[in-house]
């Protein structure tokens, strides 16, 4: 059975319905996701979401150059990080991942947070750089205007954004020149953003959605006691015991049933392949998606701590949750 494929509206190009994920929550070390990602290509994923911030670029690059699937069945996700956003950062920071890649184009490259703020690996939770700023428009599109030549440069294929919000969405959407196919962001059964999921879809934007499993081994910076854990939330239990499979599972098809592109991380061949076959078969019945509904509790797992600016006193303020970017005066330009 052959994984299925999300057709982008604007170019036709084929998308495969799940992508592998490639970071390791500071604690895989790279030659082992490369070996990860090796074992995924064995057992069919045709879809790879990589990020220049893990760090394990080279090592994945190995792995795709040694691989005999052509190029055009692969689709090769990357991500431009915080510290490289700005015109003449982007083409640079695109290039050293083609390199490392080892490939001539990327079928998607995102904008990984719209900050341009950035922080050191492996850092704790109170970790703050004193250069962060708010997201500011007009710097953003600096960085997009980049983003969008590189399309016409044939060195992406597409282009999208990751960790956004309606709001600032909305915004992009008025002003750009090319429009993303995609934005990824976090999506779980305990924590779907029902409003920015039917935003993006109306709007004819894939959703990927990121830590799909609810990432239960993400670093300490991103954990705190009152998150949900969703395969122990009784109703992703109730449905995982009518399949008689693992809750992981669930998590997995409930993403499918939602037009979602889950990319779930794992360095085990057998939690591959299950997450895989998890896409193919058996889905939910329309019952049991709306039973999932009710595991909603949202519960944000990536909060962005780290990303907080001199003002900033809450990680809310990274969401405009009540749909409105506050960017206080000093900013302004
Ligand atoms: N755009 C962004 O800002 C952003 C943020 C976070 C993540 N991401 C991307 O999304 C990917 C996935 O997110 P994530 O890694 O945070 O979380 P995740 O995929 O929800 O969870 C990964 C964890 O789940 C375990 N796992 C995988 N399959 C399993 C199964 N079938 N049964 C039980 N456990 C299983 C893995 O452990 P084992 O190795 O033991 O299987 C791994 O520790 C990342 O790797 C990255 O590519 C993007």
């Amino acid at each position: 059975m052959d994984v299925p494929y999300i057709t982008i509206q604007q170019t036709g190009a084929k998308m495969p319905a799940i992508g592998a994920g490639t970071f390791g929550s500071d604690h895989v070390n790279h030659d082992d996701m490369a070996q990860s990602v090796k074992t995924a290509l064995k057992l069919g994923y045709r879809n790879i979401d990589c990020a220049r911030v893990y760090a394990n670029e080279k090592e994945i690059g190995k792995v795709l150059k040694a691989s005999a699937i052509k190029r055009d069945e692969l689709w090769i996700t990357s991500k431009l990080w915080n510290d490289m956003h700005g015109k003449k950062n982007v083409g640079i920071s695109l290039r050293q991942t083609l390199n490392d890649l080892q490939l001539d184009y990327l079928d998607l490259f995102l904008v990984h947070w719209p900050f341009p703020n950035f922080h050191p690996p492996m850092c704790d939770v109170t970790s703050r750089n004193p250069d962060a700023r708010p997201y500011i428009h007009e710097e953003f599109m600096e960085t997009w205007r980049a983003m969008e030549d590189l399309v016409d440069q044939g060195l992406v294929r597409h282009i999208g954004t990751s960790n956004m919000s309606k709001a600032k969405l909305e915004l992009l959407l008025a002003t750009c020149r090319i429009r993303p196919i995609a934005n990824e962001m976090e999506l779980h059964p305990c924590f779907q953003q029902p409003e920015l999921l039917s935003y993006v879809k109306q709007e004819g934007i894939i959703p990927i959605g990121f830590s799909p499993l609810g990432s239960p081994n993400r670093p300490e910076r991103d954990t705190t006691e009152t998150d949900a854990i969703d395969m122990e939330h009784p109703a992703v239990l109730a449905v995982a015991k009518t399949h008689n499979i693992h809750p992981a599972a669930i998590c997995i098809k409930w993403a499918r049933a939602n037009g979602i592109v889950p990319i779930p991380q794992s360095t085990k061949e057998r939690n591959l392949k299950s997450n895989l076959e998890s896409i193919m078969s058996d889905p939910l019945t329309l019952m049991e998606v709306a039973m999932l509904k009710e595991a909603d509790c949202n519960s944000r797992l990536i909060k962005g701590q780290v990303f907080l600016w001199e003002e900033a006193k809450n990680w809310a303020e990274l969401w405009d949750e009540d749909g409105l970017i506050r960017v206080p005066e000093r900013y302004r330009r």
